[in-house]
């Protein structure tokens, strides 16, 4: 069966969270695609080059998660080179056999319109850089302008801009713990299975 989520949405929206929980309920395989910006933006270097010659074992760095790595990750995927390179790894894993999570901001939109199952997941600023915060610890001030200069220059760019594909389910998660947002997740997903195989049948 071939089956794509894909999972968008801001900084610190939950949607690492929920993919990873989806992926776990349905048996899908699960792509956090940001790691891969991230390994391009601390790589150094030609970021072009950085992404072309990108490695499997490189999304296993210590330090991809970091608000540096994460504001050099929104720089170099503004670059429309960096994120040419990294198509082709993402569409083939979003359309292997097995069904697929992927999460970014470009999945429904860019790399997977055909996906099955779309959802763009927020929350308020404040709420994010709060969750981010918990994470990194630092100055929480510091944390919500880091994120607020992340989103718009995602939300601005040229290639690929953050936006929800016109057919996405919307998840505000600014007033749910994280059961209430993985269920709700989870509760798209399996409507559309179950379409799917009722569809099968007839
Ligand atoms: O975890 P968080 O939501 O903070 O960030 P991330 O998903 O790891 O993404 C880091 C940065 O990579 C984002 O701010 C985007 O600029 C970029 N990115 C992108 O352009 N397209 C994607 N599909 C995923 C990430």
């Amino acid at each position: 069966m071939i089956f794509t989520v894909a999972i968008d949405g801001p900084a610190a929206a939950g949607k690492g969270t929920i993919s990873r929980a989806v992926a776990a309920r349905f048996g899908f395989r699960h792509l956090d695609t940001g790691l891969l910006y991230r390994v391009v933006g601390v790589k150094g270097g030609d970021p072009a080059e950085a992404a072309r010659s990108l490695a499997p074992g490189d999304l296993l760095r210590d330090d991809l998660r970091t608000l540096e790595a994460g504001q050099a990750a929104s720089r170099v995927a503004a670059l429309p080179e960096v994120r040419k390179a990294l198509v082709d790894f993402q569409r083939r894993f979003a359309r292997a056999e097995g069904g697929a999570v992927l999460d970014g901001r470009d999945i429904g939109t860019v790399i997977c319109p055909e996906a099955e199952v779309k959802l763009y997941v927020t929350a308020s600023p404040e709420v994010r850089a709060h969750r981010r915060w918990l994470e990194v610890g630092g100055d929480e001030a510091r944390v919500l302008a880091e994120v607020k200069e992340r989103d718009a220059r995602d939300m601005g760019r040229a290639d690929a801009p953050l936006k929800a594909a016109a057919d996405a389910v919307v998840i505000d998660t600014s007033a749910m713990g994280i059961d209430e947002a993985v269920g709700t997740a989870c509760a798209v997903v399996e409507r559309k299975l179950v379409k799917g195989a009722q569809a099968g049948r007839t």
